[in-house]
């Protein structure tokens, strides 16, 4: 079976470098031209655990990046599209990007002889595929869903990190159908993947994914929420974290208070949910105050260390940590940039390091902060150091000899560093 990837970013690249190592013959295409260059040199245009090592396996052999759409969709039996979406400013989903590929697949459809099977990866609000996406797609290619191509929805539920792990076991596959057997052929091309398949409707995929996002996001601003809470009583809230996990109903995962969640996903898919729920006259006060606590989150850490210290401005300060989480060097959305604002709006003077995420942190605060090349530079300086990201290599109390830390992620287990030296965001 041929596949085609529309959009070459976490999602595109992994999926399509996963179908590679399965065997599929995989053309990605995307209109960056660079990133297109990187890949077909077998070079990760991103951080991400085992993507470069099957890129040299594959590229070259079942696996290529290509600019042209056209050529990519006109060979495939199976064409994902993958590409971003984003938010606008009030929250809504922003659906440009997806419609120029959607536009970009139909032109190139045109001239496809055969069936074929176009997939929609991106995650995209519920009703958004059969009501936007499939009439664009039948008025640009001049073809008719059923007779000329068949269309599906199938989420991804990757974790930047950790994605290729995911793609290759993942927990689940959600395939949406247009009529009960459009799908068909993606079954086939998940047959050997060990996992549970669940088909429904176009919407109830869409929904499917939202949800677990969102889910997700609330988990963690309810234990954050809890954490507040448990700072008041100077109670160790991963204790209690702990304590409720030993119920088989509620789980340990994603019960990690900290400073909220960041990343491309989390947070702008529950601003999406909430806009479009109001948009269809539902006011979701739960998915509004899962927002409005992680808005507050990170600032709070900021708070502790001034109620601690008392002025932060004209401070050294060390930032431990920039990407969203570890393992990756996104910093879209990530935590540390409102921290980081916050230290600089209070006048406090600033440093920071990250293993993974220098690039992008100098193309957000540029000359505002100082940049050091690993974690004792950063720290050798600076008075106060707020630990952002949980890099294993922070957990280091040597590091922080004579230093008061601020921990916005739990990096020491109790009794590791003294409570004097280290404050926690919320514990
Ligand atoms: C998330 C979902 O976990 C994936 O299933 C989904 O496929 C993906 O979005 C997507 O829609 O593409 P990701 O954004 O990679 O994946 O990150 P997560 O691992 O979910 O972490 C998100 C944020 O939550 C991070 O900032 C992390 O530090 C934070 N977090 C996570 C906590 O603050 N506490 C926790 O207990 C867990």
């Amino acid at each position: 079976m041929r596949v085609a990837i529309i959009g070459a970013g976490y999602v595109g690249l992994v999926t399509g470098t996963g179908l590679a190592s399965r065997g599929y013959d995989v053309s990605l295409a995307d209109i960056d031209a660079q990133k297109v260059a990187m890949i077909n040199q077998s070079r990760a245009p991103f951080h991400e655990a085992g993507l470069e090592p099957l890129l040299q396996k594959l590229v070259g052999k079942n696996l290529r990046a290509t600019v042209e759409t056209n050529k990519a969709v006109t060979t495939a039996d199976v064409v994902f599209i993958c590409v971003q979406t984003y938010c606008q400013d009030d929250g809504a989903i922003d659906l440009t990007h997806i419609k120029q590929a959607v536009t970009s697949v139909g032109k190139a459809l045109k001239n496809r002889e055969g069936h074929s099977l176009v997939i929609i990866k991106s995650t995209v609000i519920p009703g958004t595929t059969e009501k936007v996406l499939l009439p664009l797609l039948e008025k640009t290619s001049g073809k008719k869903e059923g007779e000329d191509f068949r269309i599906a929805v199938n989420p991804e539920f990757l974790r930047e990190g950790r994605a290729v792990e995911d793609f290759l076991n993942p927990d689940r596959i959600v395939i949406g159908e247009l009529e009960n057997d459009s799908g068909d052929v993606l079954c086939q091309l998940y047959q050997d993947f060990n996992a549970p398949v669940l088909r429904v409707d176009l919407m109830t995929a869409e929904m499917i994914k939202y949800a677990s996002n969102v889910f997700l996001a609330t988990k963690i601003s309810f234990i954050n929420e809890i954490g507040n809470i448990c700072k008041k009583l100077g109670i160790d809230t991963y204790k209690v974290a702990q304590g409720m996990s030993l119920d088989s109903r509620i789980s340990p995962h994603f019960l990690s208070a900290g400073i909220g969640f960041g990343g491309s996903c989390l947070p702008k898919d529950t601003k999406a949910l909430v806009s479009a729920a109001q948009e269809w006259g539902y006011q979701p006060s739960l998915l509004q105050s899962v927002i409005k606590v992680n808005d507050e989150q990170p600032l709070r850490l900021v708070e502790v260390a001034a109620n601690s210290v008392r002025e932060l401005s004209q401070r050294k300060v060390a930032v431990l940590g920039l990407a969203f989480k570890p393992g990756t060097d996104d910093m879209r959305d990530a935590p540390a940039i409102k921290i980081i604002n916050e230290l600089l709006r209070r006048g406090a003077l600033v440093t920071a390091y990250d293993p993974v995420a220098m690039d992008n942190a100098r193309g957000i605060f540029g000359k505002q902060i100082e940049y050091a090349s690993n974690a004792e530079d950063a720290v050798s300086d600076a008075e106060l150091v707020f630990i952002v990201t949980e890099w294993t290599e922070f957990n280091n109390p040597a590091l922080y000899r004579g230093k008061k830390v601020f921990c916005g992620r739990r990096v020491f287990s109790p009794g590791q560093i003294s409570n004097s030296d280290c404050e926690g965001v919320c514990w």
